[in-house]
């Protein structure tokens, strides 16, 4: 049975008096009744005070540091401006993600662009992406981005990652600080990096980045990867003369999805990681670089619920029972993807007496395409009941597909009782506005539009 204060509810998610779930001060029931499902909600407040947090914790232990929204978690217009209203800035790995962060004039010194294998064109943008405070920067991953930076010409700023070799508990996946890791340059190349940079002549390099995974619950990690990069500044002033102005830490933070995940408080992961990098800089002898930390998943994962409603069920005889809804690995493809674990319950009414297991599975055309194994949800679960699924802000539309050529589901953001389309349901001219239909195939199109038979028109394609 589901409380009112679960790890992984937004957090102003409230049941009212009518058993119905509340988010923002919105009934999710009228939210639906209102806009449609699937519908992927989002938590403004919860997005607010994440925020809050990281900025409080940075100000109270590392006050020299910026922290950056890495915008592959969530990459909205609005979710930008939030992040641009709450004094953190962007962590864009693409041309697409750095267009939204233009379309909305973000702060061009604030945002950094990332990537293993960035085109010339997206480094020529990032180079040109300027404001009065400076430009955008890049992180550098591999040899052949000096190469392009160089032949583009242009002053940038930038970091260079490393692959520190630090290993962390967490889906496979999703690890990238280990060393046959296909991102940032390893320890024994970095020297090379920065002589290559440096002939570049128009690339000034200001720090490191490291960034060692996803959804990970232990801090250790970050302190054995600060050593490690700081170390390597000690030695790069040693032997180069370069002092640098920023270390990048990179993001990772873990979430609740379920009651078993674990953890830590954003307060103290950043004091740990604060005082571990002032004790490292201190035993180094090295002036306090800026940091930067670049959380994702913390920043909107949990400010996110989606809400689906359900269709058909299916009693399997001795078997499971399958709770079919609206959406599936479309909207979210972290179960099928990571075997990703989420809790859920019904919005219409939140505490029941009796539960029974059940499987929730999804609208797609593929037997993988189970969202909740193995869940406790009401007994009478029926259609029309609505099904919300937490924790799904972030990696979820981000990670969308039209499979089955099904529409993307609608986001709005819901505060103080009011809700916002952030994102607009795709339509059916959506899904085939790419489309193109050579004219030698048009005249099959007016046969099918004038709906021939069957036989004739098996005898037009063959
Ligand atoms: N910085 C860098 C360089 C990254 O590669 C990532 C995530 C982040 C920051 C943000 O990490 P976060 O704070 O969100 O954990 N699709 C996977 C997650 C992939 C993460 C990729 N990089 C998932 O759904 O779990």
């Amino acid at each position: 049975m589901i409380s009112n204060t679960l790890p992984y509810y937004p957090n102003s998610a409230k049941i009212n008096s009518k058993n119905h779930l509340e988010i923002g001060d919105y009934d999710l029931v009228e939210l639906v009744e209102r806009f449609g499902s699937p519908l992927y909600v989002l938590d403004e407040q919860t997005i607010r005070e994440t925020a809050r947090e990281y900025k409080k914790a940075l100000a109270d232990f590392y006050p020299n540091s910026l922290p950056i929204f890495a915008t592959k978690a969530l990459c909205l217009q609005a979710v930008f401006a939030i992040m641009a209203q709450e004094g953190f800035g962007l962590d864009v790995v693409s041309a697409g993600e750095l267009y939204t962060a233009q379309s909305i004039q973000f702060p061009a010194d604030q945002v950094f662009l990332h990537g293993n294998n960035k085109s010339k064109e997206e480094l020529q943008m990032a180079c040109e992406y300027r404001n009065n405070e400076g430009g955008a920067k890049t992180i550098i991953d591999n040899f052949h981005e000096i190469k392009l930076l160089a032949e583009i010409g242009k002053p940038i700023d930038a970091l260079i990652r490393i692959t520190p070799g630090v290993e962390c508990h967490t889906h496979d996946y999703i690890k990238t600080g280990h060393l046959d890791s296909k991102f940032g340059f390893d320890l024994e190349q970095l020297d090379s990096a920065i002589e290559l940079i440096q002939s570049a002549k128009n690339i000034n390099l200001i720090g490191l980045h490291s960034h060692i995974g996803s959804q990970i619950f232990e801090i250790t990690p970050y302190q054995d990867a600060a050593r490690i990069v700081l170390e390597q500044y000690v030695r790069i002033k040693e032997k180069y003369g370069i002092e640098f102005t920023h270390l990048n830490l990179g993001g990772g933070f873990g979430i609740h999805y379920t009651e078993s995940d674990d953890p830590p408080n954003i307060r103290e992961v950043i004091k740990q990681i604060a005082t571990t990098v002032k004790s490292l800089l201190s035993e180094f002898n090295l002036k306090e670089p800026t940091l930067i930390l670049e959380p994702g998943r913390s920043m909107v994962g949990r400010a996110g619920v989606t809400v689906y409603s359900v269709g058909s069920t299916k009693q399997v005889p001795e078997g499971r029972l399958y709770v079919a809804v609206d959406g599936g690995m479309a909207d979210n493809p972290r179960p099928i993807t990571y075997q990703a674990k989420y809790q859920a319950c019904l919005v219409n009414r939140v505490l029941v007496d009796e539960e029974s297991v059940c499987t929730v599975a999804g609208r797609y055309c593929e037997s993988g395409d189970i969202l909740l194994k193995d869940i406790n949800l009401p007994s009478d679960i029926k259609q029309g009941d609505l099904l919300a699924v937490f924790s799904t802000g972030a990696y979820n539309y981000s990670m969308s597909s039209n499979y089955n050529r099904v529409g993307k589901p609608m986001m709005v953001l819901v505060s103080n009782g009011e809700a916002e389309i952030v994102l607009r349901r795709e339509s059916m001219e959506d899904l085939i506005r790419n489309d193109v239909l050579p004219s030698r195939l048009i005249d099959i199109s007016e046969s099918a539009k004038n709906q021939i038979s069957q036989k004739s028109w098996k005898e037009k394609v063959h």
